[in-house]
């Protein structure tokens, strides 16, 4: 028997073969009872804050009675708009301890900006341990449009010619420029953004190799978003979907980045880990308080 030895936790001393099964199953079962659901980090957008995860905490609670699931409290409201390799650091001592306590691992659920801040973690941290990715309508792959928001945090500008502001090192210093993709203005992206265009390798730069890696250690990565979302814009980003300077969008499949395979998107297909739900009929704030989305989209990679 290869499994006999001194070190195997569910070894006996029996040469009974069907004891030995018996006991395996009893050790087995043992092991999910006390470990149960793997703990939930949730990780906000922005202007929100960790008091606005009620609903979903209780739709866990429900599914999964026992998760032990973590919102973290950090960078509320307008401290969001702080860049976002900042935030990253950040929410990463946060989110390290609970790592360690979590011996089988941790699942994402991150929203919106946070969505890009938990892509930061997972490619700068070696050692993570996060099983599902789950993406909660999170620009991906940039944002590009004249929404409410730009209008609050740039009065004074439109989509038309924020790169101006956007690409430049005091732009950088907000977190919105960061993932800011003028789809007229690529070259000036490239060379301008300091996070985005880094994380997706679309600038080349020394960490990318490493940060792929890291990247891949998730096990499944999920890309919630749908066509009534009202924010991110186009909706398509938040499943890594963009505007071609003609502003048609280009699904994921044939950007560049996925087909050079620039960080690690077009192995987690080929790995068969990588799921798209898209939900129309959800506006931009409901995401994390909706059942239905809750229902189809996330619950299934909770476990
Ligand atoms: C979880 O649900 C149980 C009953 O279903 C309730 O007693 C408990 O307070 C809930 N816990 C949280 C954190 O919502
Ligand atoms: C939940 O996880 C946190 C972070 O790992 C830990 O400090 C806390 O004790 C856990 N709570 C329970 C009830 O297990
Ligand atoms: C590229 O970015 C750097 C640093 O922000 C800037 O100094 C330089 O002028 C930019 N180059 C071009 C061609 O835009
Ligand atoms: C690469 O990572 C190191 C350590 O995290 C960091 O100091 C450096 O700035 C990164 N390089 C780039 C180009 O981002
Ligand atoms: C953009 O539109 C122009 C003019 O309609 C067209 O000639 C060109 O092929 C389009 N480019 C792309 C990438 O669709
Ligand atoms: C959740 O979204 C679905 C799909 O658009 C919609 O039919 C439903 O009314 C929403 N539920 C709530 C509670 O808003």
């Amino acid at each position: 028997m290869t499994m006999k030895g001194p070190s195997s936790p569910v070894s006996c001393r029996s040469n009974n073969g069907a004891k030995r099964l018996l006991w395996s199953l009893i050790g087995a079962c043992l092991v999910v009872a006390v470990i149960g659901y793997k703990p939930v980090v949730i990780v906000h957008g922005l202007f929100d804050s960790s008091w606005e995860f009620g609903e979903l905490l209780r739709f866990i609670n429900e599914s999964h009675p026992g998760t032990n699931v973590s919102v973290i409290d950090l960078f509320d409201r307008s401290a969001s708009l702080m860049p976002l390799w900042k935030q990253v650091e950040g929410f990463k001592e946060a989110i390290y301890p609970i790592m360690q306590n979590a011996a089988d691992g941790v699942h994402f659920i991150c929203y919106s900006q946070g969505g890009l801040i938990c892509r930061g973690i997972l490619s700068t941290l070696p050692d993570h341990n996060v099983h599902s990715f789950i993406s909660l309508s999170s620009p991906q792959a940039g944002q590009y449009g004249d929404t409410d928001y730009l209008k609050y945090i740039f009065p004074e500008f439109m989509k038309s010619n924020l790169f101006h502001f956007c690409y430049t090192a005091v732009g950088q210093r907000i977190s919105i420029c960061n993932y800011w993709k003028d789809p007229h203005h690529t070259d000036m992206y490239i060379n301008g953004s300091d996070y985005l265009a880094l994380l997706n390798s679309e600038r080349q730069n020394p960490n990318s190799t490493v940060w792929k890696k890291n990247f891949l250690r998730i096990k499944k990565l999920v890309l919630i978003g749908g066509p009534d979302d009202g924010v991110i814009t186009p909706w398509q980003s938040s499943q890594f979907g963009f505007y071609d300077k003609n502003e048609t969008v280009v699904e994921m499949k044939e950007q560049d980045l996925y087909l050079r395979d620039l960080f690690g998107l077009k192995t987690l297909d080929a790995r068969g880990d990588m799921f798209l739900c898209s939900v129309a009929g959800v506006e931009h704030v409901k995401w994390h308080s909706n059942d239905t989305v809750f229902n189809s989209c996330i619950v299934k990679w909770l476990v």
